[in-house]
């Protein structure tokens, strides 16, 4: 099968395309897929770029998220089988490739109905912005400001939706003035280019002086000084990424707000059967009957993953970004 090899950690450059690889073989408890679409995320580009928190095993096929076919069923996997179409987290790697394998409990069955463009922009970014609000911001109380750096991206977009959804005020903040448009077209109130405004005083007007109650942060060390001029006195700050680098809180500038600082981590969630169970059940039909968009940026072949890199970490792209593997796959099966 074909697939995106990384030998080594490095820039976009690395990226190879294998011609025959071996088919993954399912363990007892994994599904294998067939793959029509893969989700391209930040995640990939830190991954193969040996950035990410926990480093992978090179060589390695990337991709965490696919939508697809069930090929094949492990022994102990009893509720999905071959013909199915479906959604999967395939954990760190794996997932840019012709097949791919994925534990059975993260992977998702689909209604037939359901487009696979649309299924593979659905699970990584989704479940991690409903957890980033639900479980880390515990964003509980409709009314309280929420400040949504890279409002424009994957993640930045569904959660300036659900947290419009739940009742909050949205501010986002992005990098150029169409980012803001597609921000604001998705859930936020106010939008603030940071290349042209100085945001956390904007914060303050916006808010009346109040600042925000809550800020999901996937920046991490470009945003850290302002977040703490940005944040209301008993605000909450959810760091889950960080695209600029490391960002190190000191506590007495927090405890000069009684400001808190929190983390969220899909692998965490995906873990806890009760949360995962919940956010999908709170998203997924909201997907399919289209008032949670997913608005897709671009979808790039195989050949061109390089392109699709350099695109996500250049800060060019808005919206979800997709690998098409192969896009023919459901007709074929429907005919
Ligand atoms: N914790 C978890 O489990 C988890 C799960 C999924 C994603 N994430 C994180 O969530 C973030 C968003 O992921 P995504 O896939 O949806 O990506 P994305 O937001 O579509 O793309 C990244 C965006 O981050 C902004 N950015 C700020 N500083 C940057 C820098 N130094 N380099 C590159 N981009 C920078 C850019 O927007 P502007 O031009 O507006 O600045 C850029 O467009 C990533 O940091 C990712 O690692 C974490």
């Amino acid at each position: 099968m074909r697939a995106v090899m990384v030998n080594e950690p490095g820039g976009p450059e690395v990226m190879r395309i294998a011609a025959d690889l071996p088919l993954p073989e399912p363990k007892p408890n994994e599904v294998r897929i067939r793959v029509a679409y893969a989700g391209l995320n930040f995640f990939d580009v830190l991954q193969r770029s040996g950035r990410y928190l926990r480093k992978p095993k090179y060589p390695t096929v990337l991709g965490g998220e696919i939508s697809g076919i069930v090929d094949q069923a492990g022994d102990s996997v009893n509720h999905l089988s071959p013909g199915q179409p479906v959604c999967a987290l395939t954990g760190s790697s794996g997932g840019y490739a012709e097949y791919a394998v994925a534990e059975a409990d993260a992977v998702i069955p689909l209604p037939h109905a359901m487009p696979l463009k649309l299924a593979a922009a659905y699970p990584l970014q989704v479940l991690t912005a409903w957890g980033v609000l639900n479980v880390s911001a515990k964003a509980h109380h409709p009314g309280e400001w929420v400040l949504v750096h890279a409002a424009a991206g994957g993640v930045g977009t569904i959660l300036c939706q659900l947290a419009r959804d739940a009742g909050n005020l949205v501010i986002a903040t992005a990098g150029t003035d169409e980012k803001c448009a597609h921000a604001k077209k998705h859930g936020a109130q106010w939008a603030i280019n940071y290349k042209t405004e100085a945001w956390p005083q904007r914060v303050r007007e916006i808010t009346g002086g109040h600042g925000v109650d809550i800020i999901c942060d996937s920046v991490g060390k470009e945003t850290q000084t302002g977040n703490m001029r940005a944040i209301a006195n008993f605000g909450r700050v959810v760091i889950f990424g960080y695209a600029s680098g490391e960002p190190k809180y000191d506590m007495n500038v927090l405890w000069g707000r009684s400001a808190g600082i929190t983390t969220y981590g899909l692998y965490h969630h995906v873990l806890h059967e009760t949360i995962t169970k919940r956010s999908i059940r709170e998203t997924l039909p909201r997907v399919i009957n289209g008032e949670l968009k997913l608005p897709v940026g671009g979808i790039y072949p195989l050949e061109q993953v390089a392109q699709a890199h350099e695109a996500l970490e250049g800060r060019q792209t808005i919206g979800k970004l997709l690998l098409e593997i192969d896009g023919n796959l459901r007709s074929e099966r429907r005919q």
